[in-house]
């Protein structure tokens, strides 16, 4: 059984997901013990104590250099054998020396179609602004392993989202995260945690289960 740390910074409805799917059955091979938020006043943070997940906080702002942050978030995640990390709406950028630590072992969702409206300022609603005034007609989500690079980690999965006629940034994150991220985010941490998703070539090759030979 491997240990889920899950890092927030807002509400925590992908949080809200993975629990959910932990609750029925869906992430056999792992358990979320530890949630961290980069801030107090997260609501993610009430719903993993609604669950009695152990959680806690760590600012950027209250350690004086990376590398000071780096390791109390290292000796956190060591402390608790998290055997994988994933970024649920994690405002904090992730440093080179916790992504090495972690290689192949941090999962993010990123609400577009990478490489799509990603990278450095595509974050929140912005995400959906840029779509809308692109025009593109689909949009989506992508869960992705991160690397050094911003949002250009291997993809592990993607969903489409299609965009309707009179669509705010508002409505359109809203059907992102209803129609793929909560369903996107789960998947990938069940496969992950059945030790189904193999790396190679920057690319992700998701390994059939052991009584199928065939997805579905
Ligand atoms: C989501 O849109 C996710 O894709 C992005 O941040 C948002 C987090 O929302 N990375 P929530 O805190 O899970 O509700």
């Amino acid at each position: 059984m491997l240990n889920i740390a899950v890092l927030v910074s807002g509400g925590g409805t992908n949080l809200q997901a993975l629990l959910d799917a932990q609750a029925r059955g869906e992430i056999p091979g792992g358990r979320i013990t530890l949630v961290v938020a980069s801030r107090p006043d997260a609501f993610a943070l009430t719903r993993a104590e609604k669950v009695g997940v152990p959680t806690a906080v760590l600012r950027r702002k209250s350690f004086e250099s990376q590398a000071q942050y780096d390791e109390a978030l290292l000796s956190i995640l060591r402390e608790n054998e998290i055997g994988l990390v994933v970024l649920a709406g994690f405002m904090t950028i992730i440093s080179p020396t916790v992504i090495h630590a972690y290689e192949n072992r941090i999962l993010n969702i990123h609400p577009s179609l990478i490489p799509s409206f990603c990278g450095e300022g595509f974050y929140g609603l912005h995400v959906h602004e840029a779509a809308l005034a692109r025009g593109v007609k689909v949009t989506g989500a992508t869960v992705h392993f991160v690397n050094e690079i911003c949002d250009g980690g291997p993809i592990v999965l993607q969903k489409a989202v299609e965009i309707q006629p009179g669509d705010t940034p508002e409505v359109l994150q809203r059907r992102v995260m209803e129609q793929a991220e909560w369903k996107l985010l789960p998947k990938a941490v069940a496969l992950f945690c059945a030790g189904r998703l193999q790396v190679k070539d920057g690319r992700v090759e998701i390994l059939p289960a052991p009584d199928q030979k065939e997805e579905p």
